[in-house]
């Protein structure tokens, strides 16, 4: 008879069950807490949870552009919320990336509405009123629609990604010496991409490259014990709780840190390097230990960290074989009913 347990399973009596939903308990309280405090549940709070605002309505707008057949006039609410809250921005905290990725969107919303044979002399004018505000010295930014092509976008995404995915590894062996600043560059410009909720672009990643940081950082990690001291570069990776406002949301936050955390392994690898990403499954007092010796403020949902460094010629690396393709993909479910 199979036995009941796999041996080495383990047996949790009643008095560790308790401690153990009583530590869970405290710590999903902790992230609950930090959701509470930091969203915009309960209203909107500050720069950021306005500038998160902005930002989703600006990607709606965006959005409904960019459909087949835009209705004419569509979403005159949130053109009115985005014109208040964006000339309401520019007054309260000065002119900034999203003040004009906002004023491009609203211009192309309404450069839609008059080729439509809108009225939009009362948007015309509003925008006036906050372009007098515009106070802008960066690169240009953009807003609303572009057309683009099958031919431009296959020919700038031909690579073979298999290929490219199985030439990664996490690496736990690197070859001394500091990373290039630009290749970092890089493979951050490229995680930026990464798709976000609503265009909201809540991640957010600190790095450290100095030799002494780097320890110091890797030192509050548990999963870099034998290799930690190899590694050139550590960048934490988090998604900024600020930009949540619906219960529903409570995951999203993790949702995009760790599609933003791969975008950013792969950047890397793309740029040559060698990356492991080190978990941050901790409890909370070690991740209020993080913020403390790094001053991440606890608006950010730490979600992993990222070792990375210069690949030596040869190195070992576990095979990590992957399970046949039917241990993970399932086509054509038949539906219910
Ligand atoms: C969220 C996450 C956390 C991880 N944490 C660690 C870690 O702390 N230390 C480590 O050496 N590897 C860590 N890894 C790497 C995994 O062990 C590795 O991805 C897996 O074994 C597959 O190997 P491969 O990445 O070489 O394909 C982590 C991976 C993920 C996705």
């Amino acid at each position: 008879m199979a036995p009941a347990q796999p041996k080495g399973a383990r047996i949790v009596g009643p008095w560790a069950r308790l401690k153990l939903a009583w530590v869970l308990t405290l710590n999903a309280a902790y992230d609950a807490r930090r959701l509470w405090k930091h969203s915009y549940l309960t209203g909107i709070k500050g720069r950021e949870t306005l500038r998160s605002r902005m930002h989703m309505t600006g990607h709606f707008l965006e959005y409904g552009l960019s459909m087949r057949s835009p209705r004419a006039g569509f979403g005159k609410d949130r053109v009115a919320l985005l014109c208040d809250d964006l000339g309401s921005y520019a007054r309260h905290y000065g002119w900034d990336a999203t003040c004009e990725i906002m004023l491009r969107t609203l211009e192309a919303y309404r450069d839609f509405n008059a080729g439509a044979g809108q009225d939009i002399a009362a948007l015309d004018q509003e925008l006036g009123q906050i372009a007098a505000l515009r106070d802008w010295q960066g690169a240009p930014l953009r807003g609303g629609t572009e057309t683009v092509t099958r031919e431009e976008i296959q020919r700038r995404g031909k690579i073979d990604f298999l290929d490219f995915a199985e030439a990664r590894h996490s690496i736990r062996r690197f070859a001394p010496g500091p990373v290039a600043p630009d290749k970092i560059d890089r493979a951050v410009r490229a995680a930026q991409m990464t798709p976000s909720s609503c265009n909201r672009q809540t991640c957010r990643v600190w790095i450290w490259t100095e030799p002494e940081a780097v320890q110091r950082v890797l030192a509050m990690q548990s999963g870099n014990r034998n290799f930690g001291h190899e590694v050139s570069g550590v960048a934490i990776v988090a998604s900024d709780l600020t930009h949540w406002y619906e219960v529903e949301e409570r995951y999203q936050g993790w949702v995009d840190a760790g599609m933003f955390a791969m975008s950013l392994a792969l950047g890397l690898h793309a740029e040559g390097l060698g990356a492991v990403m080190l978990n941050w499954g901790e409890e909370y007092p070690q991740d209020q230990a993080l913020r403390e010796l790094t001053g991440i403020p606890e608006s950010a949902l730490v979600a992993v960290m990222i070792g990375f460094g210069n690949l030596p010629e040869t190195l070992t690396v576990p095979v990590s074989q992957r399970g046949p393709l039917d241990t993970c993909l399932t086509m054509n479910l038949p539906l219910k009913g």
